[in-house]
């Protein structure tokens, strides 16, 4: 079993009266692993990852990654929301490099190259010099996510990013994220509350109640479904049998009151 790297211990938020993680949250999450937080709007999904991206602390408990507790934003761990803006002046290439423009640790050089490796990860080499205004929300997106990676992001934090995108774009999007995540080696948690996109991405899903948020359920994808994901395996009876079961488990978590 490798070490837990990402770990929530004994985490609660409340805003004011607002109860919003409570009880308590614990989850550890391995690195490189894709964690999907499945749950309501307004279960409090936002909140944690912010926690995680040290711009909400915890009222109670704490947040670690690798023994180290979060107290701040940092670049190792980057966010990309629904509506990403890009830089309307910059080439698609400017931004992404935007990223790591104030990495003084990385030579020039060596920020030419992981500009290049990072817009061909992200399928994006061809359009590098193209204006953002001109490509499509969802290579918008791809820019954004490059842009996190180049910056030199070790966790990626991804708050509902393909919610804007139509059902085909999406799942374009969803199968190559989940091949830049295998391919990059990123810990990611990504937060939806759509089942197929869930199911399709996660190695391990979290299924959240109505807030305040507490974990109803976790399910292990991977066990079940392996670590490969093609459009194959969305058309198979594996993949519908997993996600009409958790989608039964969150209708019934929706309609219960608390
Ligand atoms: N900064 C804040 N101050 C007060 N209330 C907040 C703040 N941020 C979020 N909330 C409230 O916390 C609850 C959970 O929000 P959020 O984490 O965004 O949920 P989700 O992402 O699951 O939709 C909501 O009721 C929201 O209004
Ligand atoms: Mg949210």
């Amino acid at each position: 079993m490798p070490a837990p790297y990402l770990v929530f211990k004994s985490v609660s938020k409340n805003f004011g009266a607002l109860e919003v993680v409570s009880p308590s949250f614990d989850l550890e999450v391995k690195r490189r692993e894709f964690v999907v937080f499945l749950g309501p709007s307004g279960s409090g999904k936002t909140t944690l990852m912010r926690m995680v991206g040290g711009l909400e602390t915890p009222t109670k408990g704490q947040i670690t990654i690798d023994g180290q507790p979060v107290e701040g934003p940092d670049r190792s761990r980057g966010m990309v929301f629904q509506s990403y803006s890009s830089f309307p002046w910059l080439t698609v290439a400017q931004n992404v490099a935007f990223g790591m423009k104030y990495r003084l640790d990385i030579s020039p050089k060596k920020k030419k190259e992981r500009l290049a490796h990072y817009l061909a990860l992200v399928g994006l080499t061809d359009f590098a010099n193209v204006y953002p205004n001109k490509v499509s929300g969802g290579m918008r997106q791809r820019i954004a996510i490059a842009r996190t990676l180049a910056a030199g992001s070790e966790i990626l934090l991804m708050d509902e990013p393909f919610g804007a995108l139509d059902a085909q774009r999406r799942e374009d999007l969803q199968l190559q994220l989940r091949l830049i995540q295998q391919q990059d080696a990123k810990t990611v948690i990504f937060v939806t509350h759509d089942v197929d996109e869930a199911v399709f991405l996660a190695d391990r899903i979290i299924v959240f109640s109505k807030r305040p948020a507490r974990m109803l359920e976790e399910i292990d994808v991977t066990a079940l479904l392996g670590t490969e994901r093609t459009l194959a395996l969305r058309d198979s009876e594996a993949f519908f049998h997993l996600r009409t079961k958790i989608l039964r488990l969150v209708r019934a978590s929706a309609g219960a009151d608390e």
